[in-house]
């Protein structure tokens, strides 16, 4: 890949600024009005900071902060900065469940960078969603666009522990539940536990996903493990800006660096930091954005092998301040290094190897060595079967080992709320061997796909010692979750996928090293109960869900829309 590098008249904002006609005097009156006369914009590359902050942005307080130095670092390398705000998806407020929007903030930035005079972006994003979906976005805008990690927040501290977010949670709500939390001791929790800026410090769906943009080549070499409030995290979001002009002068595009390898780069990471399920979804989503196909079955491939070497909660016991301080990913990658191709490029003109050649591991412990893993056993298994003709997904290493290969009678919720009052019961008729079974959960039924796939465990059962048991589901789940949860049942149950079909006292069957899972029944005992199920009516009447619900796809193609999981861009806009 050559390209030449672009003269000022060639920036793509020449065709709205530099032109002399009745437009182009309404463009530069208008850029006037902002205050910035010609000495700020003519002849420069104008950079969209892509900002997904707002007020209940919990995980990105510190992005206005972040924005001025990305603006400084603009300004430095000649170009003209301009903040953009998108919708920010706040993991834990927006409801039903961010990943409805998923696909609003991917088109949203999408139809921004392509409708405005930008030259380039710096995508700002960290909590879960935010990352995908605005590398979506800048994918399928093919202008040259740089990510900007939120970072990670520092450690949770309560009465002399360390809190990892979400993990930690799960578990102390468990030994709550089992009486052995006082209310006291659980609200003092909530004080300590999110105590910075930034996103979640455990290897949950924000800290894997913007690791694997680092990993696709799309920030600078370092800048993920940074934590927010680091001070190394504001220079390197001003280098960010300084970088983003250089690759506007050099047509650098997400399509240039983006390839089968990088994404096959992305899963083997992926695997080795044990990162969430979550990243499976957004990993097939983006790369059908760049036409690349991956199925479900190259996860499998791929992660076969490949060792736990990120010591780091909920599969581990440290935090991504521990990591940074161990070397951060560059220092982590060096240790997969015979597994990854190095040649595939990044946004700064190097190569994946050139960026993490000479990084150190600081702590053998927390970045651990190939023949020292954290757990040898699978991060990811795909499973398939009469319960799933499309595949789902589980991790085998999160989970109790009894649980790999079971048969146990189902016990089926159609919804969240009957599961949840169950589960409060303390004379709910379960053992340790059921199954518990969650439907309508998916895609559509959630709707929006939520992440309820660590179905708890029934309290008469946590009051027993029993913490883990088979769950399965058309959800997702939280990369800070754990335990034997089978997840994305593809097809989902509301679109009439097997899990529609079962009832309770069904005898489910899994077997993790034979890559199945099945219902023991007859084809034709499920050909019978398909013929008499009936479809839930639509869950929205109007409005976006009815936008989603007609073109959003299923958990093994990505959940992109149908309209929008296409590679290549559209027409650059007339000016008139
Ligand atoms: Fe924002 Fe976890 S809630 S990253
Ligand atoms: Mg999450």
């Amino acid at each position: 890949m050559t390209k030449t590098r672009k003269t000022p008249e060639e920036l793509r904002s020449h065709r709205w600024f530099g032109a002399s006609d009745l437009r182009s005097f309404g463009h530069r009156s208008r850029i006037k009005q902002l205050g910035h006369a010609p000495e700020d914009y003519a002849g420069k590359p104008v950079i969209a900071i892509v900002n997904t902050w707002s007020g209940l942005a919990h995980c990105h307080g510190h992005f206005p902060a972040r924005v001025e130095a990305i603006r400084r670092g603009v300004l430095q390398a000649g170009g003209f900065p301009v903040e953009i705000p998108v919708m920010a998806l706040p993991e834990n407020f927006v409801k039903p469940t961010t990943m409805l929007y998923r696909n609003l903030l991917a088109m949203e930035v999408e139809e921004s960078l392509r409708s405005l005079p930008v030259d380039g972006a710096v995508l700002m994003g960290g909590c879960d969603k935010t990352t995908p979906a605005t590398i979506m976005g800048a994918i399928s805008a093919g202008l040259p666009a740089i990510f900007m990690p939120a970072g990670p927040m520092l450690r949770g501290d309560w009465g002399g522990r360390i809190l990892g977010s979400g993990s930690d949670v799960w578990k102390y709500w468990d030994e709550k539940r089992a009486g052995n939390i006082s209310e006291a001791q659980w609200e003092d929790m909530e004080s300590g536990i999110a105590r910075s800026d930034g996103v979640c410090m455990t290897m949950g769906t924000a800290m894997t996903m913007t690791s694997l943009a680092e990993v696709l080549g799309l920030t600078l070499p370092g800048a993920t493990s940074i934590p927010a409030p680091d001070s190394r995290h504001a220079r390197m979001a001003a280098a960010t800006g300084r970088r983003i002009v250089e690759m506007v002068w050099g047509d650098v595009t997400p399509a240039d660096l983006l390839s089968q390898a990088s994404f096959e780069n992305a899963i083997v990471a992926s695997a080795a930091l044990a990162g969430s399920t979550n990243a499976i979804i957004h990993l097939i989503a983006m790369a059908r954005r760049a036409g690349i196909e991956l199925d479900l079955d190259r996860f499998d491939a791929l992660s076969a092998g490949v060792p736990v070497l990120a010591n780091i909660r909920p599969s581990g016991q440290y935090l991504m301040e521990d990591f940074y301080y161990a070397g951060g990913l560059p220092a982590f990658l060096t240790r997969l290094a015979d597994r990854l191709d190095l040649a595939t490029r990044t946004v700064n003109g190097m190569t994946l190897g050139d960026n993490i050649a000479g990084a150190t591991v600081w702590n053998d412990d927390v970045i651990r060595p190939l023949d020292n893993p954290v757990s040898r056993a699978e991060g990811l298994a795909v499973l398939r079967g009469n319960l799933a003709p499309g595949g789902c997904v589980m991790k085998p290493s999160a989970a109790e080992p009894r649980l790999l290969k079971h048969e146990g009678p189902a016990l089926v919720f159609d919804d969240y709320d009957a599961m949840a009052k169950a589960v409060a019961d303390p004379d709910l008729d379960v053992t340790a061997d059921h199954v518990l079974v969650l439907r309508n959960a998916g895609p559509q039924g959630g709707p929006g796909m939520p992440e309820w796939g660590m179905l708890p465990i029934p309290v008469k059962l946590l009051r027993q010692g029993v913490r883990d048991m088979l769950r399965i589901s058309d959800a997702r789940m939280s990369g800070t979750s754990y335990g034997a949860c089978v997840l994305h049942v593809a097809p989902e149950s509301f679109v009439g996928g097997p899990l529609a079909l079962i009832r309770t006292g069904d005898v489910i069957a899994i077997d993790v090293a034979a890559r199945r899972i099945d219902v023991r029944l007859s084809d034709e005992e499920l050909a019978r109960r398909r013929a008499a199920w009936t479809p839930p009516p639509p869950r929205f009447p109007r409005g976006y869900g009815a936008i989603f619900a007609a073109h959003i796809g299923q958990a093994d193609t990505g959940c992109d829309f149908d309209v929008l999981a296409r590679p290549g861009t559209i027409a650059e806009p007339e000016i008139h």
